[in-house]
């Protein structure tokens, strides 16, 4: 036997292959859904970008565009060529709001505003916001709702196709942080259901306005309950005619802004509990991460289990919709990474260029591919991101201390100091057991350490060659005598995995590319998959 096909049978690990498959989405702009030719032309642009699914708008003013004549040209072609693509759909269905506002009403729900009424300020003004509060805007809403998985029950019976429904999009108030007509008014002067206080742990109830003051943060929680309450009809009724993960999204309540001035009372973190009690049958509040920050917000929809909870998951994370740029990808790693998450979609992916998808898509080719590591060989895993301001971050695996940073914090590398913006680097890195470790990412770097090691650690300061600049010693002193073991690398292998879960020998990586044993990287232009071997000395 030749010594290559030796060696790579060696290095071929074979683990049973998974049936937990990442949702490896996108979404589309809000107009790329709307006539024929272009479903025909974008989804399976979709499919060569990498996606598994994507995410499609229902638009409620075409698809009933009289009141109760229903069109179902544009779900039938999507799901006929999302079908014929073998992709996923989860559809969004844009009914009553779509970013607080009711602009994809039809045409006749929009002109009778008597029948369907618009929320109000508190000087009376309306906006184009349907009220929640109105049993009209309601049942005009879930009628055309109820149609809408009626045919995707009849088209999809299987659910091959339609794996999950976003009931709504940003739901919110905006202009005001509160609807002022009289139908609003008087759920605001009365009590607040015993079942909320209960949830909040509140003892003593009243009005909203005992309970919770009156405030505009006040506001935002009476919006926010009225508003789970009226999803949560929408959501029984799925539930009853063809079953599936239901969600709602959420635009961020950034920038110190108010409720009012960011489009409040949707479903957002600090507003959980009351989206929770209001639509219990809601599977889980996503959030639409623009701004900066991404890790803060990720984290704030990532919530596990919890022992009251019953040792379901609070929150499963899922990125409904993030900006569609360079650090797509490594923010993809990281989510799926450290949050388990269920899934990532970049907005508006169908407007970017190859170049800025090309990110993407190579992320999702190494999550498909270590998704493919049987879950019981992982023994814990972790999602890095970097950039400049938050360059390093140190894992203590139970004594194993992973010192892992952006890869330009390497002295030798002329764009981390000349002016360059550092794109971000990420990584997933999966633990499969004592000292064997898996990194998939781009853009990051690791060294090893025992704890003790790392704890009598020096700070010095390296020069360009990765060396200790002159004159800060090389030695510490007799009197600080080394204590217990260090940690080197074994191997640091790149590897593929296919879809059964063998590890794939490509190269080794050693030499001036560990440099010289120190450490395992991936650079900021590489895509790769690592599997690093350690051992004591
Ligand atoms: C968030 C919305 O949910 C999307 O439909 C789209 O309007 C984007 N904002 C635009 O940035």
């Amino acid at each position: 036997m030749k010594i290559t096909t030796l060696l790579l049978l060696t290095l071929m690990m074979t683990v049973p292959a998974v049936s937990q498959t990442p949702l490896l989405g996108g979404e589309l702009s809000n107009s790329a859904a709307t006539s024929v030719a272009d479903i025909d032309e974008v989804l399976p642009r979709m499919k060569e970008i990498g996606l598994n699914t994507v995410l499609v708008p229902a638009y409620w003013e075409l698809m009933e565009p009289e009141e109760g004549m229903f069109d179902f040209t544009l779900i039938d072609r999507t799901i006929d060529v999302a079908r014929s693509e073998n992709l996923n759909i989860v559809f969004l269905w844009f009914g009553a709001w779509k970013n607080s506002m009711s602009c994809y009403a039809p045409g006749w729900f929009k002109q009778d505003t008597k029948r369907f009424p618009r929320a109000q300020t508190a000087s009376g003004k309306p906006m184009e916001i349907a009220s929640c509060f109105s049993d009209n805007v309601l049942q005009a809403d879930l009628k055309a709702f109820k149609a809408l998985i009626s045919r995707i029950a009849q088209k999809d019976p299987q659910h091959q196709v339609v794996t999950m429904i976003q009931i709504e999009n940003e739901i919110g108030m905006l202009e005001s942080a509160r609807d002022h007509t009289a139908l609003a008014e008087k759920a605001y002067n009365g009590p607040v259901p015993a079942n909320l206080l209960k949830a909040l742990g509140i003892k003593k109830g009243g009005t909203w306005s005992d309970v919770f003051g009156t405030d505009d943060y006040a506001d935002e929680k009476f919006m926010a309950y009225h508003y789970a309450c009226y999803v949560e009809q929408l959501a029984q009724a799925a539930r009853s005619i063809h079953d599936m993960p239901l969600f709602v999204n959420a635009a961020m309540n950034s920038r110190g802004r108010k409720p009012g001035d960011y489009p409040s009372a949707g479903p957002l973190a600090h507003l959980i509990d009351f989206w929770n009690t209001g639509a219990p049958s809601i599977d889980f509040l996503a959030p639409d991460i623009y701004d900066t920050g991404f890790k803060s917000w990720a984290s704030q929809y990532a919530i596990p289990a919890r022992p009251q909870d019953g040792g379901k998951v609070k929150n499963r994370l899922f990125i409904p919709e993030t900006r569609c740029s360079g650090n797509c990808g490594v923010r993809a790693l990281y989510a799926f990474g450290e949050h388990d998450a269920l899934g990532f979609s970049p907005f508006a992916i169908d407007q970017a260029s190859p170049s800025e998808t090309a990110n993407i898509t190579k992320a999702y080719n190494l999550i498909n591919q270590v998704s493919s590591i049987e879950p019981k060989s992982k023994k814990n895993n972790w999602g890095l991101l970097f950039d400049q301001e938050d360059s390093e971050r140190i894992i203590d695996d139970d004594g194993t201390v992973m010192t892992c940073r952006h890869f330009y914090t390497l002295p030798w590398d002329a764009r981390a100091t000349d002016g360059s913006v550092w794109p971000e680097g990420g990584a997933i890195l999966i633990k499969l057991g004592k000292y064997d470790y898996i990194m998939a990412g781009c853009g990051v770097v690791v060294d090893f350490k025992t704890r003790t090691e790392k704890e009598q650690e020096q700070q010095k300061t390296l020069g360009e060659d990765g060396f200790t600049e002159s004159g800060e010693g090389v030695e510490s002193k007799p009197s600080d005598k080394f204590k217990g073991k260090r940690l080197g690398l074994l191997s640091v292998d790149e590897i593929e995995i296919t879809p059964e879960g063998e590890f794939v020998y490509q190269r080794r990586h050693n030499g001036d590319q560990s440099h010289q044993g120190r450490h395992a990287r991936i650079g900021t232009d590489d895509w790769k998959i690592l599997h690093i071997k350690l051992y004591e000395y």
